[in-house]
């Protein structure tokens, strides 16, 4: 199948949250979230596998390479550009791919609304947008609110992954992770082993440097007698 063989299931008008084909649709300028029973993870992939995250996936070139080399866990990619989404979908399609579920929305309204606590092993942001202007950096996926939000939806000893060739943007990072503990926190000019993506070749052809930041969820559970 082609990228334009997906539909988008609603008009703008008739939008709510809809799960069909594998994709979840998280519609924007929506209220109604709570209303929406999302479902276990049993029910989406049919096994209790780790599930690990990827937001910002762009057209999916990292993920459907991670879901192809482990099947033994699953893999959410969310992108907010039904154009992008359309990409990994037929990706995902063309190579048969059971272990990957898609969302198509806005990565801090799915998790904040529709992930539970303690349920995501792994993270992984890889090129977010670096809103490079100061008066546009409040549109920066990495603050507060979606760093607790992440610290919540993630299982203890979980760890979270940001990639960025922007340094003023990998240093917000690291201010925000600040209560995690750092397990790695690098700059590079290649990612061995660690899998590319769409960004990452284009900017390694340029010759940027890499920062990756790795981080360990250690969290601590107010116990209740
Ligand atoms: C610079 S691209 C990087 C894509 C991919 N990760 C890569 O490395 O090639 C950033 C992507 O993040 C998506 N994006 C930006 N903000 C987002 C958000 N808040 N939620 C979900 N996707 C977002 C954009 O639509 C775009 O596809």
């Amino acid at each position: 199948m082609k990228p334009k063989d997906l539909k988008c299931p609603y008009s703008f008008e008739a939008r709510h949250p809809l799960l069909k084909d594998g994709v979840f649709y998280v519609p924007a300028y929506y209220q109604e979230h709570a209303a929406f029973a999302f479902p276990s993870w049993i029910e989406i992939f049919g096994n209790e596998n780790p599930v690990m995250v990827e937001f910002c996936s762009g057209n999916g070139a990292w993920i459907i390479e991670k879901a192809q080399m482990h099947p033994e866990k699953n893999w959410i990619a969310v992108e907010k550009q039904f154009k992008r989404v359309r990409k990994i979908y037929s990706k995902r399609h063309n190579l048969g791919l059971s272990n990957l579920f898609i969302v198509s929305g806005e990565a801090l309204t799915f998790v904040k609304n529709y992930l539970k606590e303690d349920c995501i092993e792994g993270s992984f942001v890889n090129f977010p947008d670096p809103w490079p202007k100061d008066r546009h950096a409040k549109h920066r996926l990495i603050q507060e609110e979606f760093v607790s939000e992440l610290k919540r939806v993630m299982n203890a000893g979980g760890s979270s992954v940001f990639v960025t060739d922007h340094a003023d943007y990998a240093e917000q990072m690291q201010r925000m992770m600040e209560g995690w503990k750092a397990l790695f926190e690098r700059a590079e000019s290649t990612l061995e082993g660690y899998g590319g993506s769409y960004f990452q070749t284009l900017w390694r052809s340029l010759g940027r440097t890499f920062f990756y930041l790795e981080y360990c969820n250690e969290k601590v559970y107010a116990h209740s007698s």
